[in-house]
């Protein structure tokens, strides 16, 4: 079976091709094209993601993006047999463009659409590459808009923890432009961290856990993010430099380290909390900041010790893109859950949530 896979929730637009096999030995995927087109460059000179922007680069991307998926699959339209589209959460105009696209195309073609939450995406992408993934396991997901823990059992999301504020990769991203790094400022904040490392000085910074340290499974990483600013503000002040752009190399990767340091120590520490309560045999570690080589490492370490399996997927399957959009619309279609005519995106994980589930409840009659 040939799922077309879509996903524009923020600021980047993708389409995959995967042929899905369901056998009695399991779900068997081939990804046959995985095409994404990054909206960086664009926000880039405003420092974030410009919601009316994005948009309409989606509305002006999506067409090429959808054909280039088709062309280096080697198929066309005919051959497609469903649609999965992420319809939540994210930017609803983003949203809305995906949405719109897939419907039109699954009305053209007269094939199921498949509604994706784009969390879910995330860890499903770990189905394409880790087939001994059993039916329940612990997603950590860890991207720009969520740092939260499920509970999964048979594609069924359970959330049994996350960040009461802000996403882990909101500070990355904070932090980082504080310090003059291009939008987003993740990927260069590991590399800057990572040379940090290499030296002690980063030892005599200290920054509060984003671990909340009351039994629960939840982090809370505003107040790190302000205390890692003031941090910058205070050493600009004392130093030549008028900006924290202008902060010496040395300075922006000893930051950088502290903050990466406390950071992945607090998510490894709520992960120990939630295998040691739950008792999970395999963790799927996914989102855009799972590509943090720091984070992969403490969190493959952590599992080694706790005798559990690390499904971490490929770094070009942690940002968005729309083969997980396929695979967790694999699952989905699998379970018989097909969007109805009131299908819509919504902006909210509450939105999505109720959405599925409410498709859930119609297959129960
Ligand atoms: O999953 P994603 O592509 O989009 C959302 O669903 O939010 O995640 C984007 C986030 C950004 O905050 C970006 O800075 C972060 O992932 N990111 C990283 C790294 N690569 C991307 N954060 C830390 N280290 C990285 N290597
Ligand atoms: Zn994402």
């Amino acid at each position: 079976m040939i799922i077309f896979g879509m996903e524009s929730s923020c600021d980047d637009t993708a389409a995959a091709v995967l042929d899905v096999q369901y056998t009695e030995n399991g779900d068997k995927y081939r990804l046959l094209s995985n095409v994404v087109s990054s909206q960086t460059a664009i926000h880039a000179e405003y420092g974030g993601v410009v919601p009316e922007i994005a948009s309409r680069a989606h509305a002006e991307q999506i067409s090429r993006v959808a054909s280039e998926a088709l062309k280096r699959a080697g198929i066309t339209h005919a051959d497609i047999d469903a649609v999965a589209v992420t319809f939540a959460p994210g930017l609803i105009g983003s949203l809305l463009v995906g949405v719109s696209y897939a419907k039109a195309l699954a009305c053209a073609l007269d094939i199921p659409l498949i509604p994706v939450n784009h969390i879910e995406a995330h860890a499903s992408a770990a189905y394409l590459e880790y087939p001994e993934l059993p039916s329940s396991f612990l997603a950590l997901i860890v991207s720009g808009g969520h740092t939260s823990f499920y509970d999964v059992t048979d594609h069924v999301f359970t959330e049994i923890g996350g960040s009461r504020d802000d996403a882990a990769g909101e500070a990355f991203d904070k932090v980082g432009r504080v310090m003059g790094l291009p939008y987003p400022g993740g990927a260069a904040m590991d590399k800057l961290a990572g040379a940090g490392f290499q030296r002690e000085d980063w030892k005599a910074i200290r920054f509060p856990t984003p671990a909340m340290n009351d039994g629960t499974l939840e982090f809370s990483f505003s107040g790190l993010k302000t205390a890692v600013i003031n941090h910058i503000h205070n050493t600009v002040q004392k130093s030549s430099a008028a900006t924290g752009a202008e902060l010496p190399l040395n300075i922006k990767e000893d930051i950088a380290a502290a903050f990466t340091k406390v950071t992945v120590k607090g998510i490894c520490d709520k992960l120990a909390e939630a295998v040691k309560a739950h008792g999970y045999s395999h963790i799927v570690l996914a989102g855009g900041v799972a590509a943090n080589s720091h984070l992969r490492g403490a969190a493959a370490e952590l599992c080694e010790k706790l005798g559990v399996t690390l499904c971490a997927p490929s770094l070009s399957l942690c940002g968005d893109n729309g083969a997980m959009t396929a695979a967790a619309g694999a699952a989905l279609y699998k379970e018989g859950i097909i969007a109805d005519s009131k299908m819509n995106a919504f902006a909210s994980d509450e939105g999505a949530m109720g959405y599925i589930e409410s498709l859930r409840n119609k297959l129960k009659k």
